[in-house]
């Protein structure tokens, strides 16, 4: 039985960073405040030349090298954002011209900071169906361009960058995934375009990213233990089987609480929220690649990934390195 195999993966994080205590020379906030409610000590944030698809082209180029393959090999792009700076071309085509993905399919999946899983579940779908092997998932966002900087209690939590995952078909790999949206939630974490005005319509002039932070808090806590549960189940895997859980980075305390809830020992929750933030859909593949480059991960190891976010959308996956 095949399934999907990570064979490669890569990050890109924007030069420049800023960090809890320049912040705190601009708005009214502490590192103290930040680091105890958040984990988060400093972030990277994009500049003028930066933007979501050329850092995750980046990240692209580097899983595809990563993963010993070429350019061409490609067959389908799939990328997970929620800030591209631009409607259409999608970001999974602007990689795709960037890198010269000659032979692949491209399009974006929009799921917030469950995209990547999201975007992971697609992939693993074509590839079960035998239409594509050799497909690049990424998860990318540039948030800085759509928070508002006045308003301290969203605007510290964001960071921007990428990260990518080469898969393929292979013998082993993800063993089960799930997937679940609630949009009736949707109204606890917004963000609206603006748009123009229409002979019919007058313009609306849009809304920077908004959220209750103690309902996504209270729902992260409580539905990502049990969509991991369940997922374990499904496939008669015990907590205690797992290597590394790698969980959405939004905030330590709710990754804490996770662990607590699962009874599993927090060592096996790996963070980097604390020089990243939260980087929405790219914080999954972005701590993927940097225990994949610093040689946390062998072969044959359990994992799940599980993100959450807007939407309301979670999900988790239970694979094989
Ligand atoms: N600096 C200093 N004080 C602040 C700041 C700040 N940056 N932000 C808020 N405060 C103040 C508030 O004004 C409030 O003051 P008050 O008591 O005088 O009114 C106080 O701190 C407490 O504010 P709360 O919002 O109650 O703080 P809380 O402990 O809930 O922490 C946080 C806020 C960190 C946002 C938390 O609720 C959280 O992490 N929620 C989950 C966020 C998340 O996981 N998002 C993931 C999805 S993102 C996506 O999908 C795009």
């Amino acid at each position: 039985m095949m399934t999907t195999r990570i064979i490669g993966t890569g990050s890109a994080l924007p030069k420049k960073t800023l960090t809890n205590d320049e912040l705190s020379q601009i708005m009214d906030t502490s590192d103290e405040w930040i680091r105890t409610r958040t984990g988060i000590v400093s972030r990277h944030v994009a500049d003028e030349e930066e933007t979501a698809a050329t850092l995750a082209a980046e990240a692209g180029r580097r899983a595809i090298d990563n993963a010993g393959m070429k350019p061409e090999d490609i067959e389908l792009v799939l990328v997970a954002t929620c800030s591209a700076e631009n409607y259409f071309p999608s970001v999974g085509c602007q990689v795709q011209d960037i890198l010269g993905l000659k032979n692949a399919a491209a399009m974006d999946i929009s799921a917030a900071c469950s995209g990547f899983l999201f975007a992971l579940n697609t992939a693993h779908a074509y590839i079960l169906s035998g239409l594509y092997e050799k497909i690049l998932v990424i998860g990318t966002e540039t948030l800085s361009r759509t928070i508002d900087w006045t308003d301290r209690s969203t605007c510290v939590l964001f960071g921007d960058g990428a990260g990518a995952c080469v898969v393929r078909s292979d013998e082993e790999g993800i063993i089960g995934i799930s997937q679940h949206s609630d949009g009736t939630q949707g109204g606890v974490l917004t963000s609206f375009a603006p748009s123009l005005e229409t002979p019919l319509a007058a313009a609306a002039p849009g809304s920077p990213l908004y959220m209750e932070g103690q309902a996504v808090f209270k729902f992260a806590v409580k539905t990502v233990p049990e969509c991991i549960r369940q997922v374990l189940e499904d496939n008669h895997t015990e907590v205690e089987d797992v290597k590394y859980f790698v969980l959405h980075q939004a905030n330590s305390r709710i990754i804490q609480s996770v662990a607590k809830r699962l009874k599993a020992d927090e060592e096996k929750f790996p963070m980097n929220l604390d020089k990243c933030g939260n980087t929405s859909a790219a914080s999954i593949p972005i701590l993927l690649d940097e225990m994949n480059r610093s040689n946390k991960l062998g072969r044959g190891d359990l994992l799940v990934l599980s993100g959450f976010g807007a939407g309301l959308t979670w999900g988790a996956a239970l694979l094989r390195w």
